[in-house]
């Protein structure tokens, strides 16, 4: 991969990528959106990847691509008295993070703008290495990854989930994946990149080849993407540059989302990878 693509995907994260998800926090994020009375569009996941990386009173966790913080959050919360460290290479996320770090009363996770593929964290300085989504955009992957395991202590762990393309026994999945067609998001080609990057288990493990104990579980999970039609289309809608919305479009997509419409909002599953690993 080519190492000098990185600089433009950060500056990605720190456009119209990062401002959508600081923005979208309670959808993209939170453990649960008590003013829609909905859980957010990945929290799903949470309860895979944080009975994965069984994080212990007193562990130090290390969040990588944290957004807007939720994961580190959860993390600090199952940590205390120890705690947990947000990494993004994206300005407006860690910032939107400790504003709610500070409304929530946390006072064990903080939240640090760096690029996690080189940023020198201390060596052996963490029990464990989660990420939701986060460790997907990395142009070299492998140096990425094995700068995260030098920052695992021996016999630390490191879980994280990432897309996993969606079965043929996934209507929802495959529906969802129509839906939210990358090419809509607010940073198309890193988007389609990353969806490629760890789809496949045998990348995975190639990038993981630091680690031992290395596990990769199909996980289904369900997601919470609006109250009603209306508003998810218009959440999916948003993540388009610029921001023109053709009327033909919102309709066509309500019509898409119908069939997932619920008593409690716009729900259809999503297919990701469990990963964990050790360092030896
Ligand atoms: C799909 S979002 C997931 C955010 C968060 N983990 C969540 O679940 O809400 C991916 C995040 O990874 C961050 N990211 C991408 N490349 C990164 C890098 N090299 N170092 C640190 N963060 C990175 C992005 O800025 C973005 O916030």
């Amino acid at each position: 991969m080519n190492v000098a693509a990185e600089p433009r995907r950060a500056e990605a994260w720190n456009g119209p990528a990062g401002a959508h998800r600081a923005g979208h926090q309670d959808r993209y994020g939170a453990m649960r959106c008590d003013a829609l009375r909905y859980d957010a569009m990945p929290a799903g996941v949470n309860d895979a990847l944080f009975g994965a990386a069984a994080v212990a009173p007193g562990d130090r966790v290390l969040d990588v691509g944290c957004g807007a913080g939720a994961t580190t959050r959860i993390a600090a919360r199952l940590a205390a008295p120890g705690y947990a460290v947000g990494v993004d290479v994206s300005a407006p996320l860690p910032a939107r993070a400790r504003a709610s770090t500070a409304v929530e009363g946390i006072a064990n996770a903080t939240y640090e703008c760096a690029d996690a593929r080189v940023r020198a964290f201390p060596a052996g300085g963490y029990d464990v290495v989660v990420s939701r989504g986060g460790v997907r955009f990395f142009a070299d992957r492998a140096a990425a990854f094995r700068n995260l395991v030098r920052a695992l202590r021996p016999g630390g762990r490191l879980a994280f989930v990432c897309p996993r393309p969606p079965g043929p026994e996934s209507e929802q999945g495959r529906a969802l994946a129509r839906l939210v067609d990358e090419r809509t998001g607010p940073d198309p080609v890193a988007a389609r990149t990353a969806m490629a990057s760890l789809s496949d288990p045998a990348r995975v493990r190639e990038a993981l080849a630091g680690y031992e104990e290395v596990t990769v579980v199909p996980v289904t999970v369900e997601t919470v993407w609006g109250r009603d039609v209306r508003d998810a289309a218009e959440f999916l809608l948003s993540r388009v540059p610029g921001g023109a919305l053709p009327a033909s479009r919102l309709a066509g997509l309500e019509e898409a989302l119908r069939p997932f419409h619920t008593g409690t909002g716009v729900r259809m599953r999503a297919d990701v990878w469990l990963v964990t690993a050790i360092r030896p």
